[in-house]
């Protein structure tokens, strides 16, 4: 089916994310968006599904005007989404999710089910995902709610398909997989808008690329641009994209790990004796494929785990038991991986959000009664440093783009004196530009003598930023490793050899 753009306008009040954006996507082209945070991406792509009516503008579908008054009219056009932001209904199964808006419910909705059942089956089969069809979804971990997204939008055979960030939570075998089945579609005629900011991706599957600044289109990149390319025509200068860091220099030991254990509800050990010790100005990264217990781990540091043994020590004092505000009080800071959940508030403003972990005391609260000039002064500060897209900082969290979320847990956890920073996924949604930015404040923090952990599934990532390098599986730390270990053997070792084993 062939999508178009004309014109579209969309304003927030005095913002206007979308202005006067064309766009062509023709049947069998996969179509990158690129573009910074908050440039007007998911803006654009909701006007599309329904979600947001467009100020002014047309969307046509094999040329002719649609008029959509929600997602179920885009859906029934054709048009299938897998949004940035997860959009499942938490108490239901997943394949009552995949169900939901199809429109053969039948009386009684069981013989559908069924179907739904053997649809999500069939369709994890084809991407080597392993998602049980009855599993509740809000238990699952955020990567695998992705899946259920990706696998609800593959199951209505749209003649559209909207990729908004899916590959922020995959792993690099699950994305070369789903890069797999967007080619095959595309070669069935469909059309595919794919938005990613890994520029690796971008130039591996895109047919044509659209790139988007502060609402417009900028221009159109050709899939052979190089990196450079790509980066400065999305941020409007060039980016450095390796990081200036001079070797570290470690002090004494600061955090130290021992044997520490995490079980989760059935009792199981998701953390199974994992011993580390994180030097003071150095940055241990912990590698490994999602899901083998490095989300557990940080956790378990922050006192956000109930069942945790072993003993965890900070500066000589024990932070086993403790609650996750006297671990912050100990001077810790944490950029979780869920941020929506657990880092912010969606309903609070910037404001409230980058004060959040220092509500009941000093320098913004004093005798009982907040200080408005003092919280407002820190707020901008914080949105001009770490260049937060907003209207300003009484803004809603919840209505920042993806990447400008991330940024205000950057800021607000950077911001304190630490004796410990832990950061989990630190620039997962972030552009190059933010990136860039990021990473020089992660090497900062290190050479003001913080002990750093960064957990990252990219390779790319713990390349730029380790001095040292973890590899955990099943739990396990399977070795510890200089920052120079070559790419195929820390990729050995993610899939659980042991380094010596590697080496010989
Ligand atoms: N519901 C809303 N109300 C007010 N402002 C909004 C709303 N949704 C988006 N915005 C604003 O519109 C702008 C564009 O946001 P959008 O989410 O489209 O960016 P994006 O290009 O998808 O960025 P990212 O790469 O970070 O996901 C941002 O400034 C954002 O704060
Ligand atoms: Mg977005």
């Amino acid at each position: 089916m062939k999508l178009e753009l004309r014109g579209i306008t969309k304003r927030f009040g005095a913002l206007t994310a979308n202005d006067h954006i064309d766009l062509v996507v023709t049947p069998g082209e996969i179509h990158c968006l690129l573009g910074e945070n908050g440039a007007g991406k998911s803006t654009l792509m909701n006007v599309l599904y329904g979600l947001y009516r467009a100020d002014e503008g047309e969307i046509l579908l094999d040329d002719e005007v649609q008029r959509f008054s929600g997602p179920g009219d885009a859906m029934r056009a054709g048009i299938g989404m897998v949004h940035q932001h997860l959009m499942l209904v938490p108490v239901f199964t997943v394949a009552e999710n995949v169900m939901l808006g199809h429109e053969s419910t039948k009386a009684g909705g069981r013989l559908d089910l069924e179907a739904a059942r053997a649809r999500v089956r069939e369709i994890s089969g084809r991407f080597g995902f392993d998602v049980d069809p009855d599993a509740r979804v809000e238990d699952l971990p955020v990567g695998v709610q992705q899946r259920v997204e990706i696998i609800k939008a593959l199951s209505r055979n749209a003649g559209v398909l909207v990729f908004d960030e899916p590959t922020a939570v995959l792993t690099p075998q699950e994305t070369d997989e789903l890069m797999g089945i967007m080619r095959q579609l595309r070669d069935g005629g469909t059309a595919i808008v794919f938005i990613t900011h890994k520029l690796r991706e971008v130039r591996e599957v895109a047919d044509r690329i659209t790139v988007i600044r502060l609402g417009k289109v900028v221009g159109e990149a050709e899939p052979t641009a190089t990196n450079a390319e790509l980066a400065s025509l999305m941020v409007g200068r060039a980016v450095e994209l390796t990081v200036d860091k001079a070797p570290a220099e470690p002090g004494a030991d600061a955090l130290v790990l021992d044997d520490v254990r995490v079980f989760d509800a059935n009792g199981t050990a998701v953390v199974d004796g994992v011993s580390l010790t994180v030097r003071a100005g150095e940055i241990l990264a912990i590698a490994g494929v999602q899901g083998n217990g490095q989300t557990e781990l940080t956790e378990a540091l922050f006192g956000l785990q109930a069942r945790v043994s072993g003993s965890i020590v900070l500066d000589g004092r024990e932070l086993t038991g403790r609650t996750p505000r006297q671990v912050l009080d100990a001077g810790a800071g944490f950029v979780p991986e869920d941020r929506q959940h657990d880092g912010l508030v969606p309903e609070f403003t910037i404001a409230e959000n980058l004060m959040l972990d220092r509500a009941d005391g000093e320098p913004f609260v004093k005798f009982g009664s907040l200080r408005l000039k003092q919280l407002a002064a820190f707020a901008e500060e914080r949105l001009k440093r770490f260049d937060i897209r907003a209207q300003g900082i009484g803004t809603r969290v919840g209505r920042l783009s993806g990447g400008n979320q991330q940024k205000v847990v950057l800021a607000r956890e950077l911001s304190r004196d630490l004796r410990l920073f832990v950061a989990a996924q630190p620039t997962r949604g972030l552009d190059v530009g933010a990136i860039e930015f990021v990473y020089q404040q992660i090497v900062a923090t290190r050479d003001a003598g913080v002990p750093v952990i960064v957990v990252s599934t990219e390779l790319d990532e713990v390349a730029a930023l380790a001095d040292r390098i973890a590899v955990m599986y099943r739990g396990r730390v399977v070795g510890v490793v200089p920052a120079d270990t070559p790419r195929d053997v820390l990729g050995l070792m993610m899939a659980g050899e042991a380094p010596q084993a590697v080496a010989a």
